[in-house]
């Protein structure tokens, strides 16, 4: 059998050059059909014209580290105003498409019920059981989700650009769910949230972030977020989950190997799960980890006496924290949950300009 040279992608998951359609004349039935030479574009397939835009769509949130201050500020101040329980009609009839490519609880469940307490619809896309398991590209599966009629989609995806790389191919808000090892805005933005209900600022608070920081897409998204705020962030843990390169991830970082360091005089305790999905032949000894950086009731007694405990989630209660420390009055980790929901109405809301 003769081999099929495989063209090459392009940037666009495409196979080379797009080439405009002739101008649509309204009788797009008679419209002649241009002949199939050359590579084409996975939009032209969709009848749409050439599109890469430089700038990302409007409305989309793609990352913490691009966002002006007031951009930040305006988001954290809308989500005051935002409550699950007194459902709005502020998108009603927008479709919201969930496209996850990654597991998800938390992220999902509150995009889904912060998009229905707007009153838009949802649909929940997942790789399993969709056609990218049968090896559609990323931005084949944005036009098709287009096509079917989405307002906006919200994407989690295990490669950092994803989301960046489809908000620049697409007329539509796309906003971040958490992009492999790179950001995790939304979660970002109600970790801020959920602090600013327990504290009166960010600026002077101590944060010891202490854990798996080195695959953690909402560290760097924190650091982004508090940094620029004025908090004093260290970073905690082994080289191999903390690397000194850590420390470039925003103004003021410091990193210590010690958590008894970090947690003295901390305002606030964020832990962190070691990703053994990620871990990809590093290897961690969990024993000592657990002996070295496990933060239990004892060690939190270090930090201030109304510090908070934060952890994004999922938990493993006896691994990074015990079950006490979980459970204990100033674990701040379920009212994350909660906060999530009006952090993620504010975000949608502002997607389609409704501020
Ligand atoms: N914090 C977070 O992203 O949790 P999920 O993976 O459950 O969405």
């Amino acid at each position: 059998m003769g081999r099929v040279a495989k063209p090459a992608l392009s940037a666009a998951g495409g196979t080379g050059e797009a080439r405009p359609f002739p101008p649509d004349d309204g009788k797009s039935h008679r419209r002649a059909i241009p002949p199939c030479s050359g590579a084409r574009s996975p939009r032209m397939m969709h009848g749409l014209p050439s599109l890469h835009m430089t700038t990302p769509s409007r409305g989309s949130l793609l990352d913490i580290e691009h966002l002006e201050d007031k951009q930040i500020l305006d988001l954290l101040k809308l989500a005051r105003r935002m409550d699950p329980r007194k459902p709005r009609s502020l998108l009603r009839g927008k479709r919201i498409i969930l496209l996850f490519y990654e597991a998800s609880t938390r992220t999902r469940s509150s995009f889904e019920v912060a998009a229905q307490s707007l009153g838009a619809l949802t649909t929940l896309v997942q790789s399993s059981g969709s056609s990218i398991e049968k090896g559609e590209s990323l931005l084949d599966t944005a036009y098709t989700l287009r096509a079917v009629g989405a307002d906006a989609i919200v994407i989690r995806h295990p490669s950092a650009g994803a989301p960046h790389l489809m908000a620049r191919h697409i007329e539509i808000p796309v906003i971040n769910a958490g992009d492999g090892m790179h950001e995790h805005p939304s979660q970002a933005l109600l970790d801020g949230f959920t602090i600013l209900k327990h504290k009166k600022s960010f600026k002077g608070l101590r944060i010891a972030i202490i854990g798996d920081v080195y695959h953690s897409r909402v560290t760097r998204s924190n650091c982004h977020l508090l940094a620029r705020f004025g908090a004093k962030i260290t970073l905690c843990g082994p080289p191999e989950l903390v690397p000194d390169l850590a420390s470039t991830l925003a103004p003021g970082l410091a990193i210590t190997r010690h958590v008894e360091g970090a947690l003295r005089g901390a305002d606030v305790v964020m832990l962190l799960r070691v990703q053994q999905e990620r871990l990809a032949g590093r290897k961690i000894q969990l024993q000592e980890y657990i002996a070295r950086y496990q933060m239990t009731a004892a060690r939190l007694k270090l930090a201030k006496q109304d510090a908070i405990v934060m952890h994004p989630g999922p938990i493993i209660r006896g691994l990074e924290l015990t079950s006490e420390v979980v459970d204990c009055p100033q674990s701040a980790i379920v009212d994350e949950v909660r906060n999530g929901v009006p952090m993620r109405m504010a975000i949608l809301a502002r997607a389609f300009g409704k501020n």
